[in-house]
């Protein structure tokens, strides 16, 4: 993620939590010597809305339209890759965009050499504790009250040693390039 990418990141922001983050977050974020940005693209035949930074990528990528259709942060800290957050297009989600970024997420944990993940997820939020569960994330405890929009109890999950959840993710990997051929990079 560039600053050139927050307002099409905030866009998706919006849309995905209600309790969005303001741009000016993401700006400081992105100063962060502690954080890593990414953001999910996808080509489009759809042009984007013209300027000059789409100028300048058409001449860099050769005339293909880009996307933005999803982002993740995360924090490395001292023994732990934290995922701040991660979002999804609500037009584009389901389409394994979700689990193409936390595929990367355990991608940078181990290029760190950090050997596990946490992340926080409201107690009401089935569709991505459903996804953390398919990684093998699991329920190390409770954060009362840690949503202050709406008071809820936030979970707090870790991965376990990825040095165990090898076999799993490429499992996830691989099963992702099955369901979805030719859709995603490597
Ligand atoms: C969570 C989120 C990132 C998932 O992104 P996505 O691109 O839709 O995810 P995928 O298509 O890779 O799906 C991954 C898994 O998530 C779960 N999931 C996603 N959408 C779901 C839904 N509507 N109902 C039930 N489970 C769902 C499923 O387990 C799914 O695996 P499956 O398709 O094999 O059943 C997306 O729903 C989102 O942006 N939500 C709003 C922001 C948010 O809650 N972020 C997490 C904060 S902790």
């Amino acid at each position: 993620m560039t600053r050139d990418d927050i307002a099409a990141v905030q866009r998706i922001e919006s849309a995905a939590y209600e309790d969005a983050w303001p741009a000016r977050l993401f700006e400081e974020e992105l100063s962060n010597g502690f954080a890593q940005y990414l953001v999910a693209v996808e080509e489009s035949a759809e042009p984007p809305p013209a300027g000059p930074i789409t100028a300048l990528r058409r001449a860099l990528f050769g005339g293909t339209h880009e996307r933005i259709v999803g982002f993740m942060g995360v924090w490395f800290m001292v023994d732990q890759l934290h995922l701040v957050t991660i979002a999804v297009d609500p037009a584009h989600q389901r389409r394994g965009i979700g689990t193409r970024l936390l595929l990367e997420c355990f991608t940078i944990a181990s290029e760190a050499e950090l050997n596990e993940i946490v992340l926080e997820v409201r107690e009401s939020n089935a569709r991505a504790r459903a996804m953390y569960e398919a990684f093998g994330f699991r329920k190390a405890g409770e954060l009362k009250d840690y949503y202050k929009d709406n008071h809820e109890t936030a979970i707090v999950m870790l991965s376990g040693a990825l040095t165990q959840s090898r076999d799993r993710v490429a499992g996830i990997r691989e099963a992702l390039h099955t369901a979805h051929p030719g859709e995603f990079e490597a």
